[in-house]
């Protein structure tokens, strides 16, 4: 359960947690040894030194070798134990930032003041994050309005939740339990009570909560239910591509790159289908002509989550080579954020009705707690 006793640290409750608590501990005894040496210098000087009577001091020799030596050793020792914060920090940095190939992928969508969570299975929950032990979980996050933050203190990990734009987060549960989830970043009125807690179960049990499910189907295939009811369909099609070429046929496209009309490159992955649904004249695949509309407005973030997962389902998962585009290489990822702006940024406090909640077609169908 959720500790309310007082403690010091969180409990460490995934495999990255150890290493954080590690370099902390570094950091803490670091600065400690170095307060109190200093604060322990300051006084034995000032009594060796204080004045007597009407003593002169002796002239200090700026060019003596003792001098030289003190300044070296002064420099080189904190260099070397920043440099070895630097190192390590940057070590763990980069481990927290990449997630394993094969992580279990999660949606996160953050609100004025709620998390919205949505299993690729169909399950879905608010406030609530249940997940299996000992697997590598991945985390793709976004928010409906301002900056948010997703922390988990107990996995020692948290990532800025951002509107209008796709950002992850990975973790590795190791221990069965339930744990806080904090918004870590200061997004309006009710900001401390954005909050809610993440299960760890085991795995038959996660499959058994899993099984209960929403009885909507997967992602993938809400995703093309949403794809046929937009009209998406028609044109994006396979078949119907085929015939008259106006649109690119999506299958088999998802983490490859694709060249564009105006002769850059993009890698087609979950921004980049977020950006071509909201901002589609933005950046136009080469060959065809810029006659899809915006569907800015009608389609929710957890609606473009489904179809985000819909067209994953047609190709290639992330980071793997396709044929589907035989002119492209793969070049290293390319930021495609769509420059949403920041709805409701100015007005922090105010809850919004919402029309994307009225005309998108779950409006009204998220499940409460369950
Ligand atoms: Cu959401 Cu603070």
């Amino acid at each position: 359960m959720v500790e309310n006793s007082f403690r010091l640290f969180p409990e460490a409750a995934s495999s990255i947690a150890g290493q954080v608590d590690a370099l902390y501990a570094y950091l803490v005894l670091v600065s400690a040894f170095f307060s109190l040496l200093i604060a322990f210098l300051v006084i034995f000087f000032a009594i060796k030194y204080r004045k007597r009577g009407n003593e002169i001091p002796e002239p200090v020799d700026e060019h003596s070798i003792g001098g030289m030596v003190l300044e070296i050793v002064w420099s080189v020792i904190p260099l070397g134990l920043s440099m070895v914060m630097f190192a390590w920090g940057a070590s763990i940095f980069f481990t927290e930032s990449r997630p394993p190939a094969d992580s279990m992928e999660i949606y996160v969508t953050g609100k004025q003041w709620m998390w919205k969570i949505q299993h690729n299975e169909g399950a879905r929950e608010i406030n609530e994050l249940h997940v299996p032990v000992n697997r590598d979980i991945r985390l793709t996050l976004t928010s409906e309005d301002v900056i948010h933050d997703f922390y988990v203190p107990a996995f020692r990990t948290k990532t800025d939740v951002l509107p209008g734009k796709y950002t992850t987060e990975w973790f590795r549960p190791t221990k069965v339990g339930a744990y806080h989830i904090f918004c870590a970043e200061y997004c309006g009125t009710k900001h401390s009570g954005m909050i809610g807690t993440v299960y760890v179960m085991n795995e038959a049990d996660y499959n058994q909560w899993l099984g209960a499910g929403s009885g909507e189907g997967s992602m993938a295939e809400q995703g093309q239910a949403l794809f046929n009811q937009l009209g998406c369909a028609t044109c994006h099609a396979s078949a119907i591509n085929k015939q008259n070429g106006r649109c690119p046929n999506l299958n088999g496209l998802f983490g490859s790159t694709v060249d564009l009309k105006d002769g850059s490159r993009v890698k087609f992955d979950e921004a980049y289908i977020r950006e071509s649904v909201l901002y589609p004249q933005s950046k136009i695949v080469a060959g065809y002509d810029d006659i899809m509309p915006t569907f800015k407005g009608l389609i929710t973030e957890d609606g473009l989550l489904k179809l985000v997962e819909y067209v994953k389902s047609l190709g290639p998962k992330n980071g793997t080579q396709t044929s589907a585009v035989p002119a492209a290489t793969q070049t290293s990822a390319t930021e495609t954020t769509a420059g949403a702006p920041i709805k409701g940024a100015s007005q922090g406090s105010q809850p919004k009705t919402r029309n994307q909640d009225r005309t998108s077609p779950q409006a009204g169908s998220v499940p409460g707690n369950r």
